[in-house]
């Protein structure tokens, strides 16, 4: 089997309903073994937005899904990041959970893993492209091989109508208000690089 883990954060549900999309196009294959995990939240974060009603609702959507931990990374043969604009780059979350990865990359544990990311932002041009690009970094570090997705696999990066996705990875734009939710075509691209992914970590594990 191969394994994939589809780790995200999510203040707002936008991220979560993009790593639900990917892992369940990827559980289609019976080859594969998914699991899907949330990057735990901050106190401080917490406290910045627990009087926001659609923050609320949009944890108590996600409390049945487990915290991610080390023990997962290690597990996976691929993993697919889900990781939402804060200023262009990844929020204090993501980084602070990669920053406990320290033992794991000194001991090789997440080498030639094959790792995406998928993004999102409240704008059009707010920084998805920059975040999966700027993410990116501490996971080449880690000795992952990224996989981005293609023109070629997904139409909608060619296509004129509105809609996330480049070619460093899928993503969603939620709406100055956040109001907006993931097109199909948001949620497709998702799924296509999760069993992206998926396609290199079988490769990468058959030459082991
Ligand atoms: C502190 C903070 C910084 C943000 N910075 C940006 C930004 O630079 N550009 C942008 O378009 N959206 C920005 N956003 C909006 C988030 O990217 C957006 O809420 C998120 O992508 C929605 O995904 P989620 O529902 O999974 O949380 C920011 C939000 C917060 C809380």
């Amino acid at each position: 089997m191969t394994k994939l883990l589809i780790t995200y954060y999510s203040s707002y549900g936008h991220m979560y309903q993009m790593a639900k999309a990917a892992r369940d196009a990827a559980a289609e294959n019976n080859d594969y073994q998914v699991k899907l995990r949330k990057i735990p939240e901050l106190e401080a974060a917490k406290k910045a937005m627990s009087g926001q009603d659609p923050y609320l609702q949009a944890q108590e959507v996600q409390s049945d899904v487990a915290e991610v931990t080390l023990a997962d990374l290690e597990w996976a043969d691929g993993i697919v990041w889900g990781i939402p604009t804060r200023f262009g780059n990844m929020p204090a979350q993501v980084k602070q959970f990669i920053d406990t990865a320290g033992g794991l990359w000194a001991e090789g544990k997440l080498e030639d893993k094959a790792t995406g990311i998928m993004s999102s932002s409240n704008t059009l041009h707010g920084g998805q492209e920059s975040t999966i690009l700027s993410s990116m970094i501490p996971l080449i570090h880690f000795g992952m091989i990224f996989v981005g997705s293609t023109y070629g696999q997904n139409p909608e990066l060619s296509a004129d109508d509105f809609h996330g996705g480049s070619p460093y990875g899928p993503s969603t734009v939620a709406g100055s208000d956040g109001s907006m939710q993931p097109t199909e075509g948001d949620l497709k691209m998702a799924g296509r690089l999760a069993k992206r992914v998926a396609r290199v970590a079988k490769g990468i594990k058959s030459t082991k």
